[in-house]
Formats: C-alpha cells, structure tokens, sequence
C-alpha cells in the first residue's frame, strides 16, 4: 500500500457533521473530552440545512394546554404504536431543554411581538408545538452548531469518508477512512465512536434527499461492525416534492405550506383530503396525506406531469414571504413559479428513515461496545410514522444523552485493545476497490438500485413486488462484481460512490425483506395485498445479514399517556 496515511487518536470519534453529529460533539467538548467529527460533505451544508418547517416542543407558547405528555401521546398514537415509548418519553420530555439550549446558542427562533417562541401547527399535532426560523429551521439549527463547535474548537474534518468502523472482540476502537480530495488514509483510533451518519431515503430515485446523502452509509457501517437494524421497511414519504425538473425532482415544499394554510387539489380542482381525513384535511398525518396524493395520482386524477396541486397563493403575500420563504424562493429558482400566484405540483417523495441501526432506548448504544447511533441513523421514537418536527427534536435531546453516554463509556476503559487485523481488512478493502478495472459502472448500478426500490417498495408495496424486488437485488449484486473505480484528478469521489453503492444495497436488501415480512399496511408501510392493520404485528423487525428478520417486542404505553391518545382512525386510508 503505498498511500499516505494519517493515524489520529481521539476519544469520542463523530461520524456524521449534521445537526445530530454536532449537538453530540458539543456535549462530549463541554464535558472536556476530546472529541473529533468527520464527514463526508462540507458542516455548512449538511443534510441537517435542508430541515425546513420546525422543531417540536410543548413549549405551550401559543396553547398553554399542551404538555410533553400530549407530545408523547401524538407521537406514539400517529406512529401506530411502534414507537418505544421510553424513547418517546425521553425525548418529548428532554424537549424543552433541547429548544433552551439552542436559544443559549443564539438560534433566531421566529417570535410573536412579546417575544414568545412562535409555534405552528404541524400535521397531526394536537397543539401548536413546532417551533421554527421561517422555513429555514434546519439550516438556522446547523448554523447554530456549528458556531457552537467553533466556540469550543471541536476539530472537523469535512472531507473524509469513513469506510469501516474498526472493532476487536465486539468493541470498538477506532474507525477507518480516506480523504476525498486526495485520498489520504485516516486511521482513527477512538474509545467510543458515534455514528450519526443518516439514513437512507437516497435509495429511491424521487428524494429529498441531495445526490450522495441517506445513501444507507450508517446501517452498513452499524452492521458491519457487529450491529443490527430496527424496521428498515418503515420510510416516510413526504407528501410534497416536487415533480420537476427530473435532477432536482422530489426537492422538499416543506410542510409549514399546510401548516400555514396551503390546500391540496386534484387536476379536477377537487379539495381531495375531503375524501380521506374530512376533519383534519391538509393537517392529517404525512402517511395519510401521501397516500392520498399517491392514490389521486394512480387513479388518473392527477395532473398532466403525475402530480397534484398544492396552493398557497390564497395566503397573503406577507405571509408566504416571512413564513414560507424558502419555498418561494425554491420555486422560483428551480421552475420560475411564483407561488404567490400558482399552485406547486407536487407528488410524494422519499423523506425519512423512521427505522435505523437497532440502538438501546436510554442512551442509543448499539449491540457493538462503545457504539452509538444518532438522528436518522438510528430508530425508536417515530414508530410507523414520523410527526413532522419530532427529528430535530430529538436530535437535540439525543445529542446531549449520546454524547454524555460516550463519554461515560470511555471513562469506564482500563485498556483499549486493537485487532491488526481489523485494521488490515480496512486498508485491504480500500486498495482492491482502487484496483477495480470492470466494465459497471458504479452512477448506473446506483440509479439501478433507486429503479428497482422505486418500482418495487415505493408508497405502496405487494408480495408480488416485493419479491421481484429482490430478485433485482441480487442482479445488481452480481453485477458490483465488475465495477471499475477511477479517481481523477478531481478526487477520490468515485471511490466513496463505490462505498456509497455497498450501503445503498445493503440498506435496500434490509428494506425490502423487511417490507415483505410485514404483512399488513400500517402508518407510512402500506401493503395492497394486506390492506388492514394486523394486531399481531404490533412489534418491532430487526434485521440484519445473518439472522434475516426477526421480531421484538414494543414495551407497553404508560397508563398517564395511553390515557391522552385517541384511536388511530384509518378510514379513509385507501388502498387501490
Ligand atoms: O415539511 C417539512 O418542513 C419537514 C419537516 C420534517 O421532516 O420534520
């Protein structure tokens, strides 16, 4: 092996520069821990400044009855009882102090003239709880982090790939990677490693997700090392991205739209929730508006592109410009449309990983020691589907518990052991793929992979389908052992598309037996063939290589927020 490599110790290693990344590191550097972050994407950009619409907390700022035992019972209720309810417990009560500690940092919350937090309302909430910065809540949630991280002097590194999580014994000691400008080798030796490296709605070819983001790089890292995944099937598909044009298709129209009063409509010009949810209409759960759009769409109502029509240009126009600006200006960049005038047409679009790497409720360790997941790479509080606002949330909340956990973790050490070995496959695995000369071409088995999920395990799924799906799988599988890598001189991105390609195939394989294994339709996972909710699959599918699915309990709802839900209402969930 003649590249350079870099060999960098550490004690917490954060894989992953998003919010959920940062929020871990800034607890690991307060408590005066070393700490260092990588990622593969510049911190600025990460996927965390595409977050739009708001950041959940029973702040009870507008409606003084809300409390974080509602919060809880919305969360679980509209996660059609997947959700772990001591995850959701911790995180509806930590909330609070998730939004204080933002404030603290000098993240701009929009206000109301007194000065109060402003909260909208978000699909399916029972109060105003959704706290925001117009629509820009992510991107204002990194900018505060990442100021926080310079504050601190957090170390990141914006240009390496991690490729493989190094362990010995089923613990973890470090993790390994390259540079993707020059290929540099890192070798990182860590006591705890925190992946928080997201999911992977990048695997269906409609996505708001950018090119090269949820790629499924954190369930191949979790479950390489030793660790397994928790309802890869769950995926939420957002109701609203928009349709054109094709490189940009799925791109977010944030759902504050309907939070601030947008209306769906049919090419009939119908108001088509009507059918669906007559009481909650645009504000009904992202499941249930998705798959109304999705449904309208199949049964030739929509429009002439396959879409419908979503219309905020009723507003007034100082609303749209203060609340919706994002959207305004998204529409205006990408198509030249003034949504102040036109409708946007939209169709639903890969969103969210509900499910994830298999993480411990109380402090989102692994099965791997010294491992921990985090935001979107890991599972447990959406349940079946996700309440708009609850992932920015809970990365806050989890940043503070995971970053203290490692920290703990790395404390109770008395020796770190190394495996040479283990270090030696990663090195080895980097130069055969560099070696790779075959005719495949790794962009095309990519959107073969986004083909056969799109085709196979969209909005609506079946045996039938699911079946072939993986039988599609294995082709492509066959055909990754051809492909040719070729870094220019522009950089070693084709190396890590190549790594990008194992984890999207490996999280696709997860989804789709998962998919299959669930026989029924419930929340975001709709089945054609079972269009009912079966009691019996009331459970968490765990999954990984060598056990395939396999089944695990959710603990029980405690009786204080059992006694706040109302029953999950699927009339109206149709299912052509
Ligand atoms: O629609 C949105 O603004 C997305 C919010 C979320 O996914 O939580």
């Amino acid at each position: 092996m003649n590249a350079i490599e870099r060999r960098i110790s550490t004690t917490v290693l954060v894989i992953g520069t998003g919010g959920s990344g940062l929020r871990a590191a800034i607890e690991v550097a307060e408590q005066g821990v070393d700490v260092l972050a990588v990622g593969k994407r510049p911190r600025h950009d990460a996927h965390t400044s595409l977050a739009a619409g708001g950041i959940n907390a029973a702040l009870g700022t507008m409606d003084e009855e809300d409390s974080w035992q509602q919060h809880a019972a919305d969360t679980i209720q509209e996660g059609y009882l997947l959700s772990n309810p001591h995850t959701v417990e911790i995180v509806t009560k930590g909330a609070e102090q998730g939004i204080r500690d933002l404030e603290r940092w000098g993240m701009p919350f929009a206000r109301e003239n007194d000065g109060r937090i402003s909260q909208r309302f978000f699909g399916a909430h029972t109060y105003r709880r959704t706290a925001f910065a117009g629509d820009y809540t992510g991107l204002e949630i990194q900018r505060t982090l990442v100021n926080r991280t310079e504050q601190l002097d957090i170390p990141i590194l914006d240009t390496v790939y991690i490729t493989r999580i190094l362990v010995r014994d089923n613990v973890v000691f470090g993790a390994y990677g390259f540079d993707l400008i020059d290929g540099t080798r890192y070798l990182i030796h860590a006591d705890a490693v925190i992946l928080a490296a997201g999911g992977h709605n990048r695997i269906w070819r409609r996505t708001s997700s950018r090119r090269d983001e949820n790629t499924g790089d954190s369930f191949r890292l979790a479950v390489e090392a030793g660790g397994r995944l928790r309802d890869p099937e769950l995926v939420q598909f957002h109701p609203s991205g928009i349709i054109e044009p094709e490189n940009a298709a799925g791109t977010l129209i944030s759902e504050a739209a309907r939070g601030e009063g947008g209306i769906l409509r049919n090419a009939l010009g119908e108001r088509f929730m009507e059918r669906y949810d007559p009481e909650r209409m645009e504000l009904s759960t992202r499941d249930r508006v998705a798959l109304a759009a999705y449904t309208e769409i199949k049964e030739g109502r929509g429009t002439e592109k396959g879409g419908v029509l979503l219309d905020v240009s009723h507003l007034p126009r100082e609303t749209i410009m203060t609340r919706l600006p994002r959207v305004y200006q998204t529409m205006m960049e990408l198509q030249m449309l003034d949504i102040t005038q036109q409708p946007i047409e939209i169709a639903p679009t890969a969103h969210y990983s509900m499910g994830g790497v298999w993480v411990r409720p109380e402090d989102h360790s692994t099965d791997v020691d010294g491992l921990y997941a985090i935001g979107e790479a890991s599972n447990g509080l959406h349940g079946a589907n996700r309440l708009g606002g609850n992932s920015l949330i809970e990365l806050l909340v989890f940043g503070r518990i995971v970053g203290q956990a490692a920290v703990a973790h790395a404390s109770g050490l008395e020796a770190q052991l190394r495996s040479a070995d283990a270090v030696a496959f990663a090195r080895q695995e980097i130069d055969s793929l560099l070696a790779a000369d075959g005719t495949e071409n790794v962009r095309a088995l990519q959107r073969a992979i986004r083909n056969t999920m799109t085709e196979h395990a969209g909005v609506v799924r079946d045996e039938e389908g699911l079946t072939a799906g993986l039988v599609a799988l294995d082709e492509i599988e066959a055909r990754m052992g051809d492909i040719g890598i070729h870094p220019d001189i522009a950089g070693f991105q084709d190396l890590a598309h190549a790594f990008d390609l194992k984890a999207s195939l490996l999280a696709a394989r997860a989804t789709v037996e998962a998919a299959r294994e669930r026989r029924e339709t419930r929340g975001a996972h709709n089945r054609s063939d079972y269009p009912d909710l079966d009691p019996s699959l009331q459970v968490n599918l765990v999954w990984s290589p060598s056990t395939g699915v396999t089944r695990e309990e959710v603990p029980p709802v405690p009786a204080e927020i059992a006694a706040l839900m109302r029953d999950v209402d699927v009339t109206g969930k149709l299912v052509e």
